[in-house]
């Protein structure tokens, strides 16, 4: 079984993915980690984010070990990581990856912006896990102030915003809702009620699928 989940930023996605794994037993790939790695690799070794060769050269070097997830779940890195995620020949750079974790023996969760349209398009069942911007935009306020980073909401609005043009109007693999997908609103949910709900969805997958 592989489960697709996928949406915009602070949508809860991760936090589905992470419980669904969890629940059912099965790996789980946060695909946001590889384009987050990605640039923050370009930028310690002193390039620009811009630097279109020196992306593509730090996403073909990527390996899956040794992820600083604290560093990577930083404010500033979610936006770098949506100007790399723009070039085409960093995102094959990272299909393979993707591509061999999916299909391990037993299954796997992915979440991401593409898993369902590129990655899997194979994937049974596709989430698209969304939320309207304003409850995004609290959450990941929220998120960054228990990690300790000061940031105001209006700020965190901005960034979401401008963060969701980026992906949704891009020419290579944008965030967009695969026809198959099943779309899992969270805006009035909290993270209980919407694991539940996405449970809900895989289990009549499942039952779809021993019913032939
Ligand atoms: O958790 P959040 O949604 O804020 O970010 P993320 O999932 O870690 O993704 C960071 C950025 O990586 C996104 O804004 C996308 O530009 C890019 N990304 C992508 O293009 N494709 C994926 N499968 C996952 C992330
Ligand atoms: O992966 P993505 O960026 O879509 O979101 P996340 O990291 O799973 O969730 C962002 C924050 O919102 C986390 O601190 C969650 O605990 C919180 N949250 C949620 O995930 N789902 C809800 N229904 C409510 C809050």
């Amino acid at each position: 079984m592989i489960i697709a989940i996928d949406g915009p930023a602070a949508s809860g996605k991760g936090t589905i993915a992470r419980r669904l794994a969890q629940h059912l037993n099965l790996p789980h790939l946060d695909t946001g980690l590889l384009y987050r790695a990605t640039a923050r690799a370009l930028l310690e070794q002193g390039h620009d984010l811009s630097d279109r060769a020196a992306a593509i050269a730090s996403a073909r070097g990527l390996a899956l070990t040794d992820f600083d997830e604290a560093a990577l779940r930083g404010r500033g890195m979610g936006e770098a990581a949506s100007i790399v995620a723009a070039i085409p020949e960093v995102r094959v750079a990272l299909v393979e990856m993707q591509r061999g974790f999916a299909l391990r023996p037993g299954g796997a969760v992915l979440d991401g912006r593409d898993i369902g349209t590129v990655i899997c398009p194979e994937a049974r069942p596709k989430i698209f896990v969304t939320a309207s911007v304003e409850a995004r935009a609290t959450r990941r306020a929220l998120e960054l102030k228990s990690r300790g980073e000061k940031v105001d909401y209006a700020a965190v609005l901005e960034d979401i915003r401008t963060r969701d043009a980026r992906d949704s109007g891009r020419a290579a693999a944008p965030l967009k809702v695969a026809g198959d997908a099943v779309v899992l609103d969270t805006t009035k949910l909290d993270v209980e009620a919407a694991f539940k709900a996405a449970l809900a969805i895989v289990e009549a997958t499942l039952a779809a699928q021993s019913a032939g």
